[in-house]
């Protein structure tokens, strides 16, 4: 019997990825953050000094970098590592986020992406968070959550997880910043942001975090 696996696509800010915990939580299966292995890459080649429009050199790059996840035993929140660093902190600004998201147009950096991602399928069962894990990484995935909010609302929780860091933004360049990204992930011709057909539709704005963790362990045990 195949291993498990839940879906969780949408643009940044939806509140993918902390859904995706707490649902990984309350279900003990593994979780695959896979932006953090785009934003990993992005981290490297920027940290390189590489030429960020240079295909081969990203695919190489993406090929090469040595990306690690930690589970702190203190039940905080899960560490990466890139070559070996702590850089869990760094990961997190929008500017890398950029950067990820203009490497993750490569088709060829994507394609050496993906043995990575499928590893994580391990028992009991994996909760997977991005932008096409329901559409190309795991398609045979039994339950498909396609999670949005208003840009208005993803903008707002971007700005105070940032705000909380001690990262120095403005809501508006914020909201700038997400309509960018996102539309760049949504036009792109390989692997686009896009509900796989036999997604669930969640729009979480003005939904409390619980109860689309509740949504979320419903399609999973349905009523
Ligand atoms: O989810 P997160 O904001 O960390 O992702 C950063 C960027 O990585 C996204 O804007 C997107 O361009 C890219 N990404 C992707 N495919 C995924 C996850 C992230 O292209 N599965």
């Amino acid at each position: 019997k195949p291993v498990p696996v839940l879906t969780i696509d949408g643009p940044s800010g939806s509140g993918k990825g902390t859904i995706a915990r707490l649902v990984a939580e309350r279900l003990g299966w593994h979780l695959l953050d896979s932006g953090a292995i785009y934003r990993a890459v992005g981290y490297a080649a920027s940290m390189a000094g590489l030429d960020l429009s240079d295909a081969d050199a990203m695919t190489r790059c993406a090929e090469t970098t040595k990306i690690t996840f930690r589970d702190p035993k203190d039940g905080g929140e899960t560490r990466v590592y890139v070559n070996s660093h702590d850089s869990t902190d760094e990961l997190r600004t929008e500017t890398v986020g950029a950067v990820a998201s203009a490497i993750a147009v490569i088709p060829s950096v994507r394609a050496a992406l993906v043995d990575k991602q499928h590893s994580f399928r391990r028992a009991p069962g994996l909760v997977a968070d991005g932008r096409d894990m329901g559409t190309v990484i795991f398609p045979d995935a039994a339950t498909k959550v396609f999670l949005t909010a208003s840009a208005d609302e993803r903008a707002r929780r971007r700005y105070k997880q940032l705000k909380d860091k001690g990262l120095a933004v403005t809501l508006m360049s914020l909201l700038r910043e997400i309509e960018a990204r996102d539309a760049r992930d949504a036009a792109r011709p390989v692997a686009p942001l896009k509900p796989a057909p036999d997604a669930v539709l969640i729009d979480s704005t003005g939904m409390p975090v619980n109860a689309v963790v509740d949504k979320v362990l419903s399609l999973i045990h349905p009523a």
